[in-house]
């Protein structure tokens, strides 16, 4: 049988690390009262990072896949597929993928955009084992990566608190061995208006607001719950239970929604992957950046099971089940 394996990890976060006292003094300033106490007790984020103003999605997307190429011993000419997942592409067209692809400097391999907004890994990393299982590729990178900070509103601080920019990769090969266990993605779009970016161009104008909009209460209330339904459907897909877990790896927005996730699940804090307190909730891009600090800290080990969760907009959710 045909399966696929990640053979690499990789990560880029942008130099500029935005305390929660920083961001609370910005926000003071212009009479946006807030304060690490709140941020830290109710999301358990303390720091962010922010790109600066000329740095887009693709130039942070290029930089963590030349990590996951390096660690997985290939070159950007042996992919042969790169899908990218983000919310917040360089340009409404062409897609952020085709973008990386030039900035790798290769050309001709199939490049495009998954939008599932913080589901976009797991969206896209499915994505790709289908098309590897299938013989459609071989070699191919999947990279999360976002510049959350271009779609914030500065004047909402129950958003713009809670976001940061980075990117994350891997890349993922076809093997004899599993690898990608089993999947479970879902939408249920009558939740559109919970999350999102509601502005569109039209006419040479952006219409309708293009900042972000969240019913924060409304997202935490849907999250945990799809979460473990998510988890319960991959590990009865791969036969497997949740003992057999060793690192839980979900989206990283929220401490309580991920901590909320590990005890239905019955894991041990322990087996939680968190870097949310670093990194704020980088959308798509959260989870392989998760994932590079993990294996770069010696925590996640070479064939370690893993459990990776997203949910977002739309409303998205899903799970990959793996063995690493
Ligand atoms: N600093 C200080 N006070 C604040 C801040 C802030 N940054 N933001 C909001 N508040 C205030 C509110 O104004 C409100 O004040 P009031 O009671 O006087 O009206 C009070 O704090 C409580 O606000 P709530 O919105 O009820 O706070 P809650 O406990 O629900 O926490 C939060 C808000 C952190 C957003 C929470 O709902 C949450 O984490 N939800 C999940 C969000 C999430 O994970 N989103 C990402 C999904 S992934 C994706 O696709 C992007």
């Amino acid at each position: 049988a045909r399966y696929s394996r990640i053979t690499g990890t990789g990560s880029l976060l942008p130099a500029r690390r935005v305390t929660n006292d920083e961001l609370a003094a910005e926000l003071g300033a212009r009479g946006i009262e807030t304060s690490d106490e709140w941020i830290v007790a109710r999301t358990g984020i303390r720091a962010r990072h922010f790109a600066a103003s000329d740095v887009a999605a693709s130039d942070l997307a290029v930089q963590a896949a030349r990590h996951a190429l390096e660690a997985a011993g290939r070159r950007a000419s042996d992919i042969d597929l790169i899908i990218v997942a983000t919310s917040t592409p360089d340009m409404v067209f062409p897609s952020t993928a085709c973008i990386v692809q030039q900035k790798l400097g290769v050309h001709g391999c199939p490049a495009f955009d998954v939008q599932a907004v913080c589901s976009g890994f797991v969206y896209a990393l499915t994505v790709a084992d289908s098309m590897i299982k299938s013989g459609a590729a071989s070699k191919a990178l999947v990279i999360g990566a976002e510049v959350f900070s271009r779609i914030l509103d500065f004047n909402d601080r129950g958003t713009c608190v809670l976001f940061g920019d980075g990117a994350g990769a891997v890349v993922l090969e076809a093997s004899d061995r599993p690898g990608i266990l089993a999947s479970d993605l879902h939408a249920d779009g009558r939740h559109v208006g919970i999350l999102c970016v509601p502005g569109h161009v039209s006419g040479g104008q952006v219409l309708g607001d293009p900042l972000l909009k969240m019913d924060g209460q409304a997202v935490f209330k849907l999250a945990v719950g799809v979460l473990e339904s998510a988890a319960r459907a991959v590990l009865e897909k791969a036969g497997r239970s949740e003992s057999d877990i060793d690192w839980l790896i979900p989206h990283q927005a929220n401490i309580r929604i991920m901590q909320g996730t590990a005890k239905k699940l019955k894991l041990p804090l322990d087996k939680l992957v968190v870097t949310v307190d670093e990194h704020g909730n980088t959308s798509a891009a959260s989870i392989p950046l998760a994932l590079d600090v993990a294996v770069r800290a010696g925590r996640v080990k070479p064939g370690d099971t893993l459990m990776l969760e997203g949910v977002g907009g739309g409303f998205t959710w899903g799970a990959v089940l793996l063995d690493f």
